[in-house]
């Protein structure tokens, strides 16, 4: 494996939701001056890459991933001057920055598609998708992924377009050769300036089935299930090929492709360096296993041997073969310590456990803002309070079924994406010290408690875990090229496992739960005793020649031959 030449595969990238991490100008919402004045924090974190979310000009149904120009800055967040000197001031700091790549659908009110819907002979047609009506009906059952149809009809024309998320966010064409080529120089355009990569929304939505033929609809559902005619259609190899050769083969970058219900198979297709299309893909796979059959609003416990199998099968299938990404977090996904770990009395000791469980595997790990001090869920009381699109439309549509109020929010505290989007806590002042107006949305109440200058002053802090995971993987090659085993495979409660290359060892040990886990003298044995103990969560550790897991302990052991 070529680490030298893959920087990437050495990186660790930190996620900024603009709009929830810093403001500069106290108008209630973060913007790029705000991230130039914290750069300085990300790199006493360690990190080297920052994915920015979307930072263009949009009418923000969808906080940005609605674009309605991709070469201009969205008003909110500054001006192109603003971006340039961010860039400027990254690369003073040695740090990359990748941008948000939502190529699979526009705004509505993009010039593309103001002039698209206008006539059917407008030459910028063909670059969105449009179909007939069927009796009165739309061209097909498929739904959206935000609820309702996946069509809108369209006055002028008196045909619908396809929209697989927000009816203000119409599906590009990608059959149309014209708008591949416009994609293309608008990644020139940001990759000119300096850009080290890009994130790809959804981009194994972008090739549909011709014909768009009904999904799968059971009875009782309002709509059909239209992906299997969209997620990985039968030509995203050749659009991603071609994207690949035409700009990213042009530039040293990292590419990583956002792919709902691609399995490690796909995977590696879209990874292994051979095919030339992609770096490495967030897979979905872990973050549907507290979902029951009904999706994701469907609350299910996590089992952990469910995890554990999941992650060993990626870890395992793309070693050598392609490349992973390590996350818990992101801006679509409840806080991993209050989904998989303990947010009351053992928030810091479980924070830092899944950070050590995720950060010592193969793959490219990221962290998301408010990861890296243990930011929790929030239980906002009213659902006035809530702002994501998607959690409004689902709490509505089950208003008007008759859904119990007090269920649905439950499935709102557990799955809501608003729990990642809450501002950023920087201090135990009004607003955590996020803004010095009015947030755009509230800040979670616990900000006096959980926040970043807290956890500056203290060497035990989640912060300080962290940074400290991030050095070892500076330092350990073995963290980026050794193989993985997993180890007590039916432990309900311990995620074990080992890492392996040619001259280095890891064992690594985390308890997934609040009960005392023993280990049995032979581990303790063959593993543990010549080896040094590199990481841990407790305060102290008292190694004696057998051990017993405290509650969300995780402690990593290291040997070498040449020790
Ligand atoms: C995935 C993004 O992560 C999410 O935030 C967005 O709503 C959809 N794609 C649509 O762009």
């Amino acid at each position: 494996m070529n680490i030298e030449t893959n920087w990437w595969k050495k990186s660790v990238v930190y996620q900024v939701y603009p709009r929830s991490f810093y403001d500069s100008n106290g108008d209630g919402i973060g913007d790029l001056q705000g991230i130039i004045s914290k750069l300085d924090y990300l790199v006493e974190l360690g990190v080297d890459v920052i994915w920015l979310s979307p930072i263009y000009d949009s009418p923000n149904d969808d906080n940005g991933y609605d674009i309605r120009d991709y070469q201009s800055i969205m008003d909110e967040f500054g001006s192109m001057a603003d971006f340039d000197e961010l860039l400027e001031a990254a690369k003073e700091r040695n740090l990359q920055i990748i941008m948000d790549l939502v190529v699979n659908h526009t705004s509505d009110e993009h010039a593309w598609f103001v002039e698209s819907k206008s006539s059917v002979d407008n030459p910028k047609r063909d670059f969105y998708i449009w179909a007939q009506g069927k009796n009165g009906q739309p061209p097909n059952n498929w739904g959206s992924v935000f609820g309702g149809s996946a069509w809108q009809l369209n006055d002028a024309t008196q045909d619908y377009y396809l929209h697989l998320f927000s009816k203000k966010q119409p599906d590009l064409n990608w059959e149309n050769d014209e708008l591949r080529q416009s994609v293309y120089d608008m990644m020139r355009f940001w990759l000119d300036k300096g850009i080290g990569g890009f994130r790809m929304d959804v981009i194994n939505f972008i090739s549909k089935e011709p014909g768009l033929p009904n999904g799968a609809q059971n009875e009782g559902q309002a709509y059909g299930d239209g992906s299997p005619y969209f997620i990985n259609g039968p030509k995203i190899h050749d659009f991603l090929q071609e994207m690949n050769q035409e700009v990213l083969s042009h530039y040293d970058v990292l590419t990583v492709g956002e792919m709902p219900g691609a399995s490690p198979k796909e995977a590696i297709d879209y990874t292994n360096p051979e095919n030339k299309e992609v770096n490495m893909i967030f897979t979905f796979e872990h973050m549907d296993l507290d979902s029951g059959s009904n999706g994701k609003w469907d609350l299910k416990p996590l089992n952990l041997i469910d995890l554990k199998d999941n992650l060993e099968k990626w870890q395992i299938s793309l070693q050598d073969k392609g490349w992973n990404s390590l996350y818990w977090n992101n801006h679509d996904q409840p806080r991993i310590v209050s989904r998989f770990g303990n947010d009351g009395e053992y928030r810091v000791e479980s924070a830092k456990m899944l950070a050590t469980c995720l950060h010592m595997m193969q793959g490219t790990p990221y962290i998301y803002q408010g990861e890296e001090i243990g930011m929790t869920n929030v239980a906002f009381e009213t659902i006035d309070q809530y702002k994501d699109l998607e959690t409004l439309n689902m709490y509505h549509e089950k208003m008007e079924q008759g859904a119990n109020h007090d269920t649905v929010m439950q499935s709102i505290y557990a799955k809501g994406r608003d729990n990642a989007r809450t501002p950023m806590q920087w201090s135990s002042e009004k607003n955590g010290g996020f803004t010095t107006g009015t947030p755009w949305i509230e800040v979670n109440p616990r900000y006096s408690e959980i926040n970043v200058a807290n956890d500056l002053q203290s060497e035990q802090s989640v912060f300080a875990h962290y940074q400290q995971l991030i050095k070892l993987r500076k330092q350990l090659d073995v963290i980026t090229i050794g193989d993985f085993k997993i180890l007590f495979k039916d432990h309900a409660q311990l995620f074990a496992y080992e890492r392996r290359a040619e001259k280095e060892s890891l064992l690594v040990l985390c308890n997934f739960s609040k009960d005392e886990i023993l280990l049995k003298e032979d581990v303790v044995k063959n593993y543990i005793c010549n080896s040094k103990l590199i990481s841990h969560n407790y305060p102290s550790v008292d190694l004696l020649d057998k051990i017993e897991l405290r509650p969300y302990e995780a402690l990593v052991f290291y040997s070498s031959a040449s020790e």
